[in-house]
């Protein structure tokens, strides 16, 4: 006799369905972007011979971008070798660390994927892609502009708010960056002497994060194309299929009080009155609801401790027609933020901060972003 799973069951299943649809998308990354190429190269055989000849150097160039893809797979499957160890809490089952392919019944060099699979894959796919270019801003010397934009600005005020005085040992300080993406500004803080820890929920980043934070000993150890999936805005052949070298400073070249927690932060940061700063940056608009976000923030801090913040209002549910999403401008959230108990020391707006960006293409987005940094009172 069969039983019903519990909601437990039901919630540990579809956690690890995700799981091994993230490892998946890993494993087909190669077969999703050649698919790319292909579609090119059948597009130029269809046209007349003339037009043929004068793309010759085009065609030798998307030769290049396959060699590109294969030094990214292996950086890909290196992400994922051993990611079925990472988590205490997760049982991979059965296929764990094969090719993982069991649930398309088919090997996964010679097979087609059926096109409604396929787009599905090519969703996942789009994100490891996208995870290859975080590589670039938090752990590339081809990041360092961007992250003197969205970083450093975070990292001076705490330098300011807790400045080293002989009678205080940072380590004492407890910082949490909720969001931390490949924990680069999480690393930076406790790279100062704080304990610092990062937080985050997608499992993309976390795979990733801990390759980097953990099996990546050199600096310029390995190298990334991340823009060789951007088919548009090249001013140069070349510029598609330039290289990054990672990570450009070794993660563990600097004994830290660093870690890295996986979960959504409104599930793993309950207790009240523990955290000494919350830095947060490109994070609080990946709430569907911000007010949520603010009130958590302003639970977890002690009295008297801060919360620096900065990044744009891109709220990220905002264009998904089933998920409730809260979108309030920056005045009105100041007000949220004031209300639910804080006193902002200091805001401004226009600051200019990019994301994951391409320095070479043609086309460049560019926030203007706020930052502020507010304070829980000490009595409150
Ligand atoms: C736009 S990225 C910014 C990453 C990093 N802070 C940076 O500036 O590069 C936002 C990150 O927050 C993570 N995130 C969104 N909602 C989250 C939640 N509720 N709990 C934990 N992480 C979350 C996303 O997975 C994503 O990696």
């Amino acid at each position: 006799m069969s039983s019903i799973p519990s909601t437990e069951e039901i919630d540990e299943e579809k956690e690890r369905a995700h799981f091994k649809a993230v490892v998946n998308a890993f494993k087909y990354y190669k077969l999703c972007s050649l698919d790319r190429i292909h579609k090119s190269e059948k597009m130029i055989s269809m046209l007349p011979p003339t037009h043929q000849n004068r793309l010759d150097k085009y065609k030798t160039l998307l030769t290049t971008f396959k060699k590109c893809l294969d030094v990214n797979n292996s950086i890909v499957h290196l992400i994922i070798k051993d990611v079925d160890t990472m988590f205490e809490n997760v049982d991979l089952g059965a296929d764990a660390n094969t090719n993982g392919m069991e649930s398309f019944g088919c090997n996964y060099n010679n097979c087609e994927l059926t096109s409604q699979k396929q787009h599905k894959m090519q969703h996942d796919v789009d994100k490891v892609q996208s995870v290859l270019k975080n590589i670039v801003r938090d752990w590339s010397d081809a990041g360092a502009a961007e992250r003197e934009q969205c970083y450093q600005p975070i990292l001076d005020r705490i330098e300011k708010l807790f400045p080293v005085v002989d009678y205080i040992d940072r380590s004492d300080i407890k910082i949490l960056v909720p969001g931390a993406g490949l924990g680069r500004l999480a690393w930076e803080i406790a790279a100062r002497g704080f304990s610092c820890q990062g937080n985050e929920f997608s499992l993309f980043m976390l795979f990733a994060s801990n390759f980097i934070l953990n099996k990546c000993l050199k600096a310029n150890q390995y190298t990334v194309y991340p823009w060789v999936h951007q088919y548009v805005n090249h001013l140069k052949g070349e510029d598609q299929a330039r290289a990054a070298t990672f990570p450009d400073v070794p993660p563990s070249a600097k004994e830290t009080h660093f870690s890295m927690a996986a979960g959504d932060f409104l599930k793993v940061y309950i207790e009240e009155n523990e955290w000494d700063c919350v830095a947060s940056c490109f994070f609080i608009d990946c709430a569907p609801n911000v007010i949520e976000f603010i009130e958590r923030i302003y639970a977890i801090l002690r009295p008297g401790a801060y919360w620096i913040n900065l990044g744009p209002l891109l709220y990220h549910y905002s264009d998904m027609p089933t998920e409730m999403s809260i979108e309030p401008p920056y005045d009105i959230l100041l007000d949220i933020i004031r209300d639910v108990g804080f006193e902002i020391l200091s805001e401004r707006s226009g600051v200019k901060t990019k994301y994951a960006q391409n320095p070479a293409s043609m086309m460049q987005h560019e926030y203007s972003s706020v930052f502020f940094v507010c304070r829980k009172p000490l009595a409150s």
